[in-house]
Parts: C-alpha cells; sequence; structure tokens
C-alpha cells in the first residue's frame, strides 16, 4: 500500500530514546566498518559505496548482470530492459473460481468479486506443480489483495475521501471485503507464455469473509473473544495482507499489515483499550467505512475484533478445503512480509518487519526443527519458539531480544499476564525490551547464497534529527535504505540464523546522489540506477538482490521501477534499473521460478492519485470502457534463459 494517500496515516508511538549523532559521522562509520570487514583484497577490487556524485555513464560498470539498465521515467506505459517481454498473467476481475463472471466495472457485486482475482495484488508465491516439484512452466500462484483503491474501483463517486466514505452503499462496501484477501491461481507457460490453466482444480480466493482459524498463544485469549466468536478461536477473514513468505513444508505465510485502517467507532479513544488501539494506529474514522455496515468493524459494538487482526496467516494453497490458520506465536504488529531461514539444528527462522515509522524489525525460532520426511510433523511448529526483537548496536552488533513472558520487563508488573498478552501487544513489549526504532521495516529477507538478511527501510519523514541511531542514521528520511543483517557463519553452509547476536552493515543509502544528503552507492552507479523509498526484493540463484520500490519521487519524472544489484564482488551495491512500472503504480512481490527463467511482479495501484473517470493510465488494457487495474506481469528473456543475465 502506498501509505501516504491514507488521510489516516500511521502514527509513531515508538518510544526508544535514540542518540543524537551526526548523519556523515555515523553514515562513515557503518560504511568503512563495512569496508575493512571486507578485507584487503576485496577492498582493492570494490572500494564500492561513495558519497553523493561519482556518477559514470550507463556502462553497467563491474556488475555481473549483463542487462543494459533503462533510463528513469514516468509514463502511462511500462519499461523493462531490452531483450525481455511483459506478459501479464491475470488481472483484477479476471475470473478465478469456476462460475465468475466477466468482468463489468460498472456492474461490480460481491458475489462476482468473490470468485474473480481480487484487488492490488501484492505478495507472490511461485509453487511447482505437483506439489514438491521444481519446474519453472507450470504451478500455483499464491497472491495477496491488499487493500482496494476505492477512489478508482468504482464509477461515480464524489471527490475525496471524506465524501468517498459519506457515499458509499453496502454494495461497494460488501465488494470491497471480496476484493481483499488473496488467490491461488494455477498457472503454465505454453509455448512461451504464461496464462492461467483454466478451470484450475486448486484454485481458492480467500476474502475478508473466509473461516479461518487461531492457534498459538493468543488462542482463546479474553481479547480475541467476541460475540460471533465466544471461543477466541475463529475469526472470518484477513486484512490488508501485504507481503508474506513460505515455509520449507511447502505452505504459504501471507501477513496482516495496515488492518487498522477497517476499523472505526469512538472507542479509539475512549474505550479500556484505547491505549492499546493508539499503538496499532486505529482511530475513531476508519479508512473505508465499512462499520457502518458491519458490526464487527465498529469498536463500540466488538472491541476486541481488531486484536484478531495483525497475524501471519498459514495457508496450505494445495488443498483449497484447508482452513487458514491465523499463527499468534509470530506476534501482533503491521506485518510486512515473513520469510524463513534454516539453522543448522533444522529450527526454523522468520524474518519479519513492523511497517511503521519507529517501529521493528522480527525474528521467530521455532522451538523445533522440521521434519522433512514427515510434513505431518510439522503442522503446527509455527505454535511454539521464541519471538524477538532486534536491538542494532551503534558499533555493528545485533541484539535479539525475546519477547517472553516472564523474563525481564513483560511482567504483570507491566500488565503482561500470559505469552498471550505478550503477543497481542507486541509493540508495547518491544518498546519495553529498547528494540531499535527503524525507518519503516518492510521486506527482510534472506541471501540463499551468501546467508545475510537484508532489511529493506522504505523511509521515515519522521524521523528527527535528535533521534538518529548508527542503522537509521540519516534525520527526515524520505528515501530510506537497505541494512545487512549477517548472522555467525553467513557465507557458510553453517550460518546460524538462530544466534542470539548477529553483526549488521548498511548496504546502500537510498535517494539521488548530489541531490539527497547522505545517498550512498556504487561509484559506477547510472543516472537512473538510483532508487527511493525499498520496499519488497528477492534474490536470484546467483544471490543477485532485486530491489521493489515503493514511493518513487514522481515530482522528479521517476516512477517505481525494479533495480538489480549484486550483493558481493566489485558490483555489489552496483543497483541497475531493469523494469518500470505505469504511473501511479507500486511494484511489489517479485518472485523468480527456480531456474530464474521468469520473474513474476506484482503491479500494485496503477493510476493512484486519480479517479475512476479520469485514469492516469488505463494500463495494462488500454481499453477507454476500462480502469486501470492492479495485475501479475511475467518477465522472461526473449528466446529464453535467466532473467537479467
Ligand atoms: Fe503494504 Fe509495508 O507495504
Ligand atoms: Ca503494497
Ligand atoms: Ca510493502
Ligand atoms: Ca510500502
Amino acid at each position: 500500500m502506498a501509505h501516504d494517500d491514507i488521510e489516516f496515516e500511521i502514527e509513531d508511538i515508538g518510544s526508544n530514546p535514540a542518540p543524537g549523532r551526526r548523519f556523515e559521522e555515523i553514515a562513515a562509520a557503518r560504511f568503512s566498518r563495512r569496508a575493512a570487514l571486507m578485507g584487503a583484497s576485496a577492498l582493492a577490487a570494490a572500494p564500492a559505496i561513495s558519497p553523493a556524485g561519482a556518477q559514470t555513464p550507463r556502462t553497467g560498470g563491474p556488475s555481473t548482470l549483463a542487462f543494459q539498465d533503462i533510463p528513469h521515467q514516468l509514463a502511462q506505459t511500462d519499461a523493462v530492459a531490452e531483450g525481455h517481454e511483459v506478459q501479464v498473467v491475470i488481472r483484477w476481475g479476471d475470473a478465478v473460481l469456476a462460475g465468475a463472471p466477466a468482468f463489468d466495472p460498472a456492474r461490480q457485486t460481491p458475489d462476482a468479486q468473490a470468485k474473480q482475482f481480487g484487488q492490488n495484488n501484492d505478495f507472490l508465491a511461485f509453487m511447482p506443480l505437483p506439489r514438491g516439484a521444481t519446474g519453472s512452466d507450470h504451478g500455483l500462484l499464491w497472491v495477496n489483495h491488499e487493500y482496494v483503491s476505492t477512489a478508482s474501483m468504482f464509477p461515480g463517486l464524489p471527490a475525496g475521501l471524506r465524501n468517498i466514505l459519506a457515499a458509499k452503499t453496502e454494495l461497494q462496501a460488501r465488494t470491497e471485503m471480496m476484493a481483499h484477501g488473496g488467490s491461488v491461481v494455477e498457472i503454465q507457460r505454453k509455448d512461451g507464455k504464461w496464462a492461467p490453466v483454466p478451470g484450475g482444480r486448486m484454485n481458492r480466493r480467500i476474502t475478508a469473509e473466509t473461516p479461518m482459524r487461531i492457534s498459538g498463544p493468543a488462542a482463546g485469549h479474553e481479547r480475541m473473544k467476541t460475540s460471533a466468536d465466544p471461543s477466541g478461536t475463529q475469526v472470518l477473514g484477513m486484512l490488508n495482507n501485504c507481503a508474506g513468505g513460505t515455509t520449507p513444508w511447502g505452505t504459504i505465510l501471507t501477513c496482516e499489515e495496515n488492518f487498522n485502517t477497517l476499523f472505526g467507532g469512538g472507542a479509539a479513544t475512549t474505550g479500556a483499550q484505547a491505549a492499546a488501539y493508539r499503538r496499532y494506529g486505529i482511530r475513531a474514522q476508519s479508512a473505508y467505512a465499512w462499520e457502518r455496515f458491519e458490526p464487527r468493524f465498529n469498536l463500540d459494538r466488538e472491541p476486541n475484533e481488531p486484536n484478531r487482526f495483525g497475524w501471519v496467516v498459514e495457508i496450505d494453497p494445495f488443498d483449497p478445503a484447508s482452513t487458514p490458520i491465523k499463527r499468534t506465536a509470530l506476534g501482533r504488529f503491521k506485518h510486512e512480509g515473513c520469510t524463513h531461514a534454516i539453522a543448522p539444528d533444522g529450527r526454523v527462522v522468520f524474518y519479519m518487519g513492523d511497517d511503521e515509522m519507529n517501529d521493528y524489525v522480527y525474528r521467530f525460532v521455532t522451538a523445533r526443527p522440521w521434519n522433512r520426511e514427515n510434513p505431518a510433523a510439522n503442522r503446527d511448529l509455527l505454535d511454539e519458539g521464541t519471538l524477538s526483537v532486534a536491538r542494532f548496536e551503534d558499533d555493528g552488533k545485533l541484539r535479539w531480544l525475546p519477547l517472553t513472558f516472564g523474563e525481564g520487563p513483560l511482567t504483570p508488573a507491566n500488565n503482561f499476564h500470559s505469552q498471550g498478552d505478550v503477543v497481542i501487544e507486541a509493540r508495547r513489549a518491544a518498546d519495553l525490551l529498547g528494540a531499535t526504532p527503524m525507518d519503516r521495516p518492510e521486506d527482510v529477507e534472506t541471501n540463499p547464497v551468501n546467508g545475510r538478511v537484508y532489511v529493506m527501510l522504505t523511509n521515515n519523514s519522521a524521523r528527527a534529527a535528535d533521534r538518529l541511531n548508527a542503522a537509521n542514521p540519516r534525520p527526515r528520511n524520505i528515501h530510506g535504505h537497505v541494512v545487512e543483517i549477517i548472522p555467525p557463519g553467513a557465507g557458510t553452509p553453517g550460518v546460524d540464523h538462530a544466534a542470539p547476536e548477529a553483526r549488521w552493515e548498511m548496504f546502500l543509502m537510498a535517494g539521488k546522489p548530489g541531490i539527497d544528503a547522505g545517498a550512498r552507492y556504487h561509484r559506477a552507479t547510472s543516472e537512473s540506477g538510483w532508487l527511493s523509498c525499498p520496499d519488497n526484493c528477492a534474490f536470484d540463484s546467483k544471490g543477485r538482490i532485486w530491489i521493489a520500490t515503493d514511493g518513487a519521487p514522481s515530482a522528479a519524472g521517476v516512477a517505481d521501477g525494479l533495480y538489480a544489484a549484486d550483493t558481493a564482488g566489485a558490483g555489489r551495491g552496483l543497483t541497475k534499473l531493469f523494469y518500470q512500472a505505469v504511473v501511479g503504480a507500486e511494484i511489489c512481490g517479485p518472485c523468480f521460478t527456480p531456474d530464474d527463467t521468469t520473474l513474476f511482479l506484482a503491479i500494485q495501484h496503477p493510476a493512484e492519485g486519480s479517479t475512476y473517470e479520469n485514469p492516469s493510465t488505463r494500463w495494462p488494457d488500454f481499453d477507454p470502457a476500462l480502469p486501470a487495474r492492479s495485475s501479475v506481469i511475467a518477465i522472461v528473456k526473449k528466446g529464453g534463459g535467466a532473467v537479467g543475465s
């Protein structure tokens, strides 16, 4: 979600005092330390990160990525590096389930939308078919539908969010509920073209009303009970699922982010849980007015309903009859994604970001190793383990602080009476532990080649100059940066993602070199290689990072893009622009097939900021009768081969 256009954003109550230090001093210390750690030979090959300036023409420099980077643009059409082809795989409104009617934007209904592809696709996962296979031509595509863009979704709306909310009809609200959630779509590449398989038997739509189970420490907790669910163990739907991840046992993890925007009511400020609502950004005025039609979104009617959102949801995409499960052991916050790595002893480690200004990076380590031979043994592995939050020390050390009831400040003295309390109010628990307030953590993902973990910090316009820390060294950080976590043993087969400590380094500081204070890139970065607002990321099988952006400076004529860079060697940190989305769109969900020959992207909210009647683009159909439509695309190399090679 492009947060800026919700009037409504999101306050920061992160309360960890941070030392005031001059930016240049801090940044210089962290980059020079990185260089020193690389050793003399690496230094000779890669003096790498340079301060602002030092631009060279578009040559590719020492990058191992062979594609010619493209110039920045802001246009009604998208652009991809030469030699590649963009295929539209599926669009908002396309059929997912049998009986779905053809998309008719002037006559949308909840019933139709519940069978059609939802809006604003975000996280993507490609799961080869049959289950357990590793092929790259046929599989299930999991897709998050994060939220809806009401203003460009329905014809005939008044101008301005408040007027739209006041005029919203029940039919519109219920259609919006069905446009949320996720989709499972069977897809296949035939004659070089990706397309949905008609009638795919595992196809599924998850919506705001799909029955789900609640498991883990918060299941059955008093604060999880509602009049519809006195057990506190059953909930309808998932909301604002942004990014996600997978498990080694082949399930999907899909993560609830800005659920707060969907609740409203006077209890936000006056109710018994007002302080907790406030810490999660829940306000009296929702951004969608669903509470007018559905009592569970009204805080005055169901004060506990928002406690049932903000979780990581596990879904088996291969079984359309399976019940999705909210895994509360992984904590409640505005989850971006949840990606896994495996510790040497077989325990599974999940990295997570809480996307809010001055919120935190988390990790969950399962109590037991996963079982490769017996999938049933992994069924409830996510219900037991240790949730921790990161403290990035200024000296380059990272400590994982456990959120464990009864330890440190997480006791009845601070109104924590169980692990259920701790996970429901994970943010407050992390505040008390002294976690490091970050510049909006989005994806946190492990590089499969070097074992390092990359944290996309998208931006933080509220970062005050007297609240800098070494891992967030820039005041009013509107362009974001990327931090690299280096667990013990990174670069060896024994990388220990479950260790209590790690080291960290700065990978890049975004913004335009020479213009934006503090921008730091490889010295050979081209005129269009700089980026702003890193959000989602992926790694190809050579360990190169592909960074998708959300919030490029359109005033400077730059749309959101996908940038690729080496993470090691002479081209480390040399970002190159590979794909640029249409005006108004954010790029989400980068996902490679196992053989790297296809890169899937979720193009979210094209034409954002304009209206249904007068959209800034009608991508991807360019049909005057159709609005812009969020869509999943596949990028392939013409003539075959690995994308970007
Ligand atoms: Fe939905 Fe953090 O982006
Ligand atoms: Ca998004
Ligand atoms: Ca995101
Ligand atoms: Ca974002």
